[in-house]
């Protein structure tokens, strides 16, 4: 749910390019999710106010999508940082202990993404899963241009979307370096 909040407001800012890079450093113990968008940005005063859960630019009374998920991060013993800079875009940065008793699980990470996708065909968005030094990539931009004329939010694609992402998940606990269409797309 994080993530779905979190990509919201790189659309709601007008983001067209998304990258979610989500990180687990078995070492160290740390988890990382990092959200990078092209949207329009904000300026210090906006950042400075950005945990206040009364925050919000959208005209309604409250802005928890950042608070709660400085929240979930705080439980672990961890942070969130943001980066932004008016017209270029914003980096949010949350840091989780991997093995803390309070982490949320991340859930089922190939549903949201595919749900990403699906919602917002004409948003690029890159996703990617990194344990050590085992990395996976889901490039939707690439996807794109392979399909031609049919379009990535048609259900067919979506579940195989959805296979590859999962499958690809799970090969990184076994080493190697996987790109969407190695798993169960291809083979
Ligand atoms: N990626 C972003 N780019 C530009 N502005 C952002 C971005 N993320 C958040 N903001 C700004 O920060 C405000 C607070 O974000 P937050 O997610 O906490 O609440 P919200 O999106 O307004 O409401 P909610 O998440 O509860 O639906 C937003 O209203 C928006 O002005
Ligand atoms: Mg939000």
């Amino acid at each position: 749910m994080h993530i779905l909040d979190i990509a919201g407001n790189s659309i709601d800012a007008g983001a067209n390019r998304i990258v979610i890079s989500i990180e687990e450093d078995t070492k160290r113990g740390i988890l990382r999710l990092i959200v990078k968008d092209n949207g329009r940005g904000m300026d210090e005063e906006t950042l400075k106010r950005l945990t206040d859960p009364f925050f919000t630019t959208k005209g309604k009374k409250t802005g928890l999508g950042i608070p709660l998920l400085a929240q979930s991060a705080r439980e672990t013993g961890g942070n969130l940082t943001v980066h932004s800079e008016t017209g270029k875009g914003t980096t949010l940065q949350a840091t989780f202990s991997l093995n803390h008793i309070d982490r949320k699980p991340l859930g089922d990470i190939a549903s949201t993404i595919v749900t990403l996708i699906c919602g917002n065909p004409d948003i690029d968005l890159i996703f990617k899963y990194r344990v050590d030094n085992n990395e996976y990539i889901l490039d939707s931009a690439e996807i794109k241009r392979q399909l031609g004329e049919i379009p990535i939010s048609y259900p067919g694609v979506l579940s195989i979307l959805r296979k590859d992402i999962s499958l690809g998940i799970k090969r990184l606990w076994k080493g190697g370096r996987h790109e969407y269409g190695e798993g169960s797309c291809n083979r």
